[in-house]
């Protein structure tokens, strides 16, 4: 089931989004959880830090996978999803590195990188909470609209569209890679709960799609209202041109 959430601020966005991953973290022995990416949300992962200076959270018995990586960055460049989630979360918590996955980008044989990154996720019994953010074409990880959708952890051409949005991050868009490696949709739907987080106006046209009643192959993300416990917790702009 799917439960849309709107909030006055990205920050209220934010903290509402901690307190589910908080709980999911709380109440189960060795934690599984699914990591995302991107600006969405930097604000949760600011919130968690919080808790875990606050002792509300401890990390020390925490496993992270995280959903995608480009191709050929490695975990060095600053803009490589490992790196990211060291700044922006790994080194100001309490969790054992040795327990935090990414998949690797640099693997001479990707499509074995693949292979071995699913059989991570089933021997760990795949995520009890996966975190999401949402492209403004509606890929989630690196699944672009296509379609085809792949159940399993695949190698992606990304979309010009998404070339273009993610070039605000490197100095050219030339500097953007052109593939990435991202969980399928097998590997997130397994996931027991799910939290996706979006901001901004440029969001809204696609978070439309979680309040309407079709799935979409070309909007990978609006496939999530098949998932039985999924909270969407939008700011007020993103959920702009949903209707009340
Ligand atoms: C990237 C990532 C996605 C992320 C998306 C949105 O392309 N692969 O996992 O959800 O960007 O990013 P942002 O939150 O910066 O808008």
């Amino acid at each position: 089931m799917i439960t849309i959430k709107v909030f006055e601020s990205y920050d209220e966005m934010s903290a509402y989004a901690a307190e589910i991953v908080k709980e999911v973290i709380n109440s189960t022995e060795k934690p599984v959880i699914g990591l995302a990416t991107g600006s969405s949300p930097i604000g949760l992962y600011k919130k968690l830090i919080e808790m875990n200076k606050n002792k509300q959270i401890d990390f020390s018995q925490v496993t992270s996978i995280n959903l995608d990586e480009y191709v050929g960055l490695s975990s060095d460049h600053p803009q490589s999803y490992s790196y990211f989630m060291n700044e922006y979360l790994f080194d100001h918590i309490n969790i054992d590195k040795a327990n935090t996955f990414v998949p690797n980008g640099l693997a001479d044989d990707l499509e074995q990188e693949c292979r071995l990154y699913d059989q991570r996720l089933r021997d760990l019994g795949y995520a009890d909470i996966q975190i999401l953010g949402i492209g403004q074409n509606g890929h989630i990880g690196f699944n672009e609209p296509s379609a085809k959708l792949n159940t399993n952890t695949n190698i992606v051409n990304l979309t010009p569209k998404t070339i273009k949005d993610n070039a605000r991050f490197f100095d050219s868009i030339d500097d953007v890679p052109k593939q990435g490696i991202t969980l399928g949709l097998e590997g997130i739907f397994k996931a027991k709960k799910i939290v996706l987080v979006a901001n901004g106006l440029n969001k809204a046209e696609v978070c439309k799609s979680f309040a309407d009643e079709y799935i979409d192959t070309q909007v990978p993300a609006s496939l999530l209202k098949l998932h039985k416990d999924i909270t969407v917790c939008l700011d007020k702009e993103a959920a702009s041109l949903i209707e009340k």
